[in-house]
């Protein structure tokens, strides 16, 4: 039988390149956007590659758009097979400069946006007694790597234990949730990255800091994973019959896990600060 697989954040980057590469391997695939008027590169290779993919609108942040999106696909199938969590963004500033509403904002998104969709497919994957939801994370869900970005890592240390604990209940229903976490993706997050409203470079006592931060990324984003490598990931995550919990994707995240586990948590600190005020990026050659 065809399965049925949903993507959110389908505009760009890893959710573009994961709603094509499912749809390739012939699951009917919902590519999901919050604005339709950035679908016309998705649908013009899917029609020429006549692909089973079809795009409807839904944006993370607005329940009724979750529900609409969710009860169009289940009027169309009776099966819901994969769902991958994957919009997102990256707010940046110091949490001095950050509001409240900036910081909820990430939240919404990153963290919430992931309960509402998984909770419009867990009734279905339940009575259908199997499903995989795949929850983009990030391997700075598992390090506090990037400065001035609490709220960023904040979400997604809270999406990693959303994830474990999940697990636990869907388990003997035969519904698996696993954790991708990349480290760089060249994909179009760094120019999306909103900076916080309240940060005035001319005045800011963090500005100085900051500045040396966003001249590190660019090398650092240099030696960055292409999104279809982290599609491949997810797609082998789907159809694995024994799949790990979580996959690192790419050096960077692969050689960041590694200190971790050897460094103590100074010396893993010290690296990271290193890493960055020195242009070093994330692949430890030593
Ligand atoms: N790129 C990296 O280095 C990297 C590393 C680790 C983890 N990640 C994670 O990977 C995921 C995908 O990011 P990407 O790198 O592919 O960046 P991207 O090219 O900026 O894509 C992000 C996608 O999320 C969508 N989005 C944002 N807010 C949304 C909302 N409220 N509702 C629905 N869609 C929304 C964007 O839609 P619009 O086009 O409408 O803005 C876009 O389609 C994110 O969760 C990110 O945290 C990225």
């Amino acid at each position: 039988m065809t399965k049925v697989a949903v993507v959110t954040g389908s505009s760009s980057g890893i959710g573009l390149e994961t709603s094509l590469l499912l749809a390739r391997n012939q699951f009917k695939t919902y590519a999901t956007m919050r604005n339709l008027n950035k679908s016309t590169q998705l649908q013009e290779i899917a029609v020429k590659e006549k692909i089973p993919l079809k795009i409807i609108p839904l944006d993370v942040n607005d329940e009724a758009s979750v529900n609409y999106a969710f009860d169009t696909i289940l009027k169309e199938n009776e099966t819901i097979d994969v769902l991958v969590n994957n919009a997102g963004y990256d707010v940046f500033g110091s949490l001095e400069e950050l509001t409240i509403d900036e910081i909820k904002g990430q939240f919404e998104t990153n963290f919430f946006g992931v309960v509402r969709t998984t909770k419009a497919v867990i009734p279905t994957m339940r009575k259908q007694g199997g499903g995989v939801i795949i929850n983009v994370s990030s391997i700075g869900g598992k390090v506090g790597l990037v400065p001035f970005n609490t709220p960023y890592h904040a979400s997604k240390f809270a999406l990693e234990g959303f994830t474990e604990s999940l697990r636990h209940e869907l388990a003997e229903f035969g519904v698996r949730a696993i954790l991708i976490e990349p480290g760089g993706v060249k994909t179009n997050f760094v120019d999306n990255i909103k900076t916080a409203k309240n940060h005035n470079p001319n005045d800011s006592p963090y500005a100085k800091t900051m500045q040396k931060i966003f001249e590190a990324m660019g090398p650092i984003m240099a030696d960055a994973t292409h999104p279809s490598e982290v599609a491949q990931v997810i797609l082998s995550a789907v159809n694995s019959n024994a799949p790990d919990i979580r996959y690192a994707v790419g050096k960077d995240a692969e050689s960041i896990l590694k200190v971790r586990s050897e460094l103590s948590d100074n010396e893993l600190e010290k690296w990271v600060r290193e890493s960055f005020m020195e242009k070093k990026g994330f692949v430890r050659t030593s």
